[in-house]
């Protein structure tokens, strides 16, 4: 009896950090044009199920242009876009997306807007994943009521309650001041590892991603100028060595200084805006 209840749950774990919790992404060769522009060019890029990968580059580089492909909600003008070995076509259930604006609705409480577009028996649904973000009792209340953290909360509940296999973070902490910011870092990099889905977060700030991410992109023009492996545990302590040097190691790249590479970090940059 005792040996069955452990396999379950065996299994159970293991499932977490598979399919179809989670979705592996590939782009081939992905081009973005708009007009006579080239925003992004022959990109390949290979994301595991359960990858936490983050996406660094200076603005205008073509970071959003790339969340996008991957949302269904514009095109690549040549290559291809997969998705669980599907061309993305159009928005999909799996996939949900969270911007740096909250996009919520002022004339709805926080729980129809987690519950937005969702039928039948939804409130029990919508008022856990208000809890799984920690406003579980604010169900009632409107989004002005909130505090700019508070309502991207309930932005990322209401990219949850969906049971995305790809959540998309287009700056999602950009606006929120560090204290708030670190804390969402925390929620964010703890739902995922209870929930196990695949996450490609997009950020200006290089400490963020070496906080968080498995792996860090850097775009540059469009291409991949640089792809490296974050080997830490979590959770990541900003004051250790490793820590440090990853983040510089970024920094160097985005800014192609050769000379007195710790300048930067002495003068406590980590952002690329
Ligand atoms: N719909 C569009 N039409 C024309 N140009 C666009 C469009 N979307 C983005 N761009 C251009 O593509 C480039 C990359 O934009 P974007 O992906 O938003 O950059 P990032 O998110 O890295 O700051 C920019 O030069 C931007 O002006
Ligand atoms: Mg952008």
């Amino acid at each position: 009896m005792n040996l069955t209840i452990q396999k379950s749950s065996v299994v159970r774990n293991v499932a977490a950090r598979t399919a179809p919790q989670s979705s592996a992404i590939e782009l081939r060769s992905a081009t973005k044009r708009f007009g006579e522009k080239t925003v992004l060019h022959a990109l390949d890029l290979a994301v595991q199920p359960g990858e936490f990968l983050a996406i660094v580059g200076r603005s205008g580089c073509g970071k959003s242009t790339l969340l996008r492909l991957l949302a269904g909600l514009d095109d690549a003008t040549a290559g291809e876009v997969t998705i669980d070995n599907g061309r993305v076509r159009g928005v999909s259930q799996g996939t949900r997306i969270m911007f740096q604006e909250h996009r919520l609705l002022p004339w709805r409480t926080l729980l129809q807007n987690v519950g937005l577009g969702m039928h039948g028996e939804w409130q029990p649904i919508a008022r856990k994943a208000l809890e799984q973000v920690g406003l579980g009792e604010r169900g009632d209340d409107w989004p002005s009521m909130l505090s700019g953290g508070q309502r991207q909360r309930v932005a990322l509940a209401r990219a949850l309650v969906h049971d995305p296999r790809l959540l998309l973070l287009d700056e999602p902490l950009g606006a929120l001041d560090a204290l708030t910011r670190i804390e969402m870092q925390n929620l964010i990099e703890g739902l995922w590892q209870k929930k196990g889905f695949t996450v490609v977060l997009i950020t200006h700030d290089v400490d963020e991603a070496i906080a968080l991410a498995d792996r860090v992109v850097l775009l540059e023009g469009g291409r991949v100028g640089m792809d490296i492996r974050v080997n830490m545990s979590r959770p990541r302590h900003r004051s250790s060595t490793t820590f440090g040097e990853l983040t510089e190691q970024v920094l160097n790249r985005v800014l192609q200084r050769t000379e007195e590479p710790s300048r930067s970090m002495r003068n406590g940059v980590s952002s690329l805006k």
